[in-house]
């Protein structure tokens, strides 16, 4: 191993973000340890599979190490953490559904909090020289988001008020609302590495997400917006929306954009950081919006149903105001237009062939 290259640490290295970041620090000449047990397909069945995705991994990337290891191993994170000395970690591992946590309360709190937990303390005892940034969520917020007064137009809910036109700075409340058991799991890994940032002293940074998205994603009904939107138009298949009339916004980001700004706070480490990080305003979309644009890109009719049940937690009008990222990451910027990414996940799910029987091969 040649020890002049700076050493990565990645977990989820197979998922959405995880092998974005995977890409990205390999073309830039870093070593790379990734750890992903393809827990996802477990969540998700046979369409969260991310073996295509450690397919290319290893085919395309020079210095990529895979381990099959899952972070609720305790000792095994600690030993790798301890042998590869890694500059920077990234935690990206996790159960993501909001709506799937529910339902496996234990493993989703193991992986998301115990997990997050295996990690800091192996990376404290035996390697506190690493930068940490962990991928936290917008859902630490629970429900408080759906106070802000709010207007509804023809196709979307917006902020009535002119100070929020903005959006959600970080500055928003975590308490007293509804979070759904996910959105618990994650805001205690969220506090937990803020602590060990401020406790310790030491360089943890959480990005709390809107939606994530890029081709990369293993899109399906319960995780992944975008992807699963693109996915279910190409393959004519029906998408189905839990209530808001189908106006609920969502701020869209590439993953490009989520590794760059973790390149930027490597760069500018600081303890305890704390960002909001989505699409903010000019990338964001309501339900309805988004049917008519992947529409009018693949000429595709979209095929949906409704629900008149909002999924409990949900929130209606989402957008990351970005002010704070921007001003403490200099140089950071969306360089993925909403456009730019339906076209590459329209080119995405092609790719990857999909079969008429809904299958991603
Ligand atoms: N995608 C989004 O819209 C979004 C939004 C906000 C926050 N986030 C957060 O960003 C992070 C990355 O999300 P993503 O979209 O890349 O998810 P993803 O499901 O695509 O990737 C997560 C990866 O972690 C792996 N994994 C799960 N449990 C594991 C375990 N116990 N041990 C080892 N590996 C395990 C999975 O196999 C998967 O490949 C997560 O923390 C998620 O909560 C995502």
């Amino acid at each position: 191993m040649n020890h002049t290259r700076p050493h990565l640490f990645v977990t989820g290295s197979c998922g959405l973000i995880g092998s974005e970041v995977v890409r990205f620090f390999d073309a830039r000449g870093w070593h790379i340890t990734g750890v992903d047990n393809n827990m996802r397909r477990d969540f998700f069945g046979p369409e969260g599979d991310i073996s295509w995705n450690r397919k290319r991994l290893l085919e395309v990337c020079k210095h990529y190490t895979q381990h099959d290891l899952d972070i609720r191993n305790r000792q095994g994170i600690a030993e790798l953490i301890r042998t590869t000395r890694p500059a920077l970690i990234v935690h990206a591992a996790a159960q993501p559904s909001h709506d799937l946590a529910a339902s496996r309360p234990f493993d989703d709190f193991e992986v998301n909090a115990g997990g997050t937990l295996n990690l800091l303390e192996a990376w404290r005892q035996h390697w506190p020289e690493a930068v940490f940034v962990h991928m936290s969520t917008n859902k630490v917020y629970g429900d408080r988001p759906n106070t802000l007064p709010l207007v509804e137009h023809t196709s979307r809910w917006d902020y009535a008020r002119s100070e929020d036109r903005n959006g959600i700075a970080e500055t928003m409340s975590i308490d007293q609302s509804q979070h759904s058991l996910f959105g618990a799991s994650k805001l205690a890994a969220d506090v937990l590495v803020q602590e060990y940032g401020r406790y310790f002293g030491l360089a943890t940074c959480c990005m709390r997400g809107g939606c994530l998205t890029g081709p990369l994603h293993s899109g399906v009904e319960l995780h992944g917006f975008l992807s699963y939107l693109v996915r279910c138009n190409l393959e004519r298949r029906e998408y189905t929306i839990f209530g808001y009339k189908g106006k609920q916004v969502r701020d869209n980001i590439h993953s490009f954009d989520v590794a760059r700004s973790i390149e930027l706070f490597f760069e500018h480490p600081s303890v305890g950081a704390v960002f909001n990080l989505g699409g903010g305003r000019e990338n964001s979309i309501s339900i309805m919006e988004a049917f008519e644009r992947v529409t009018e890109l693949t000429g595709i009719a979209m095929r949906h149903s409704y629900r008149d049940q909002p999924r409990r937690g949900d929130h209606i009008c989402y957008i990351s105001d970005l002010s704070l990222l921007r001003s403490a990451l200099p140089g950071w910027e969306l360089t993925r237009s909403l456009d730019d990414i339906f076209r590459e996940l329209i080119d995405g799910w092609k790719s990857r062939a999909v079969s008429s029987s809904g299958a991603a091969v």
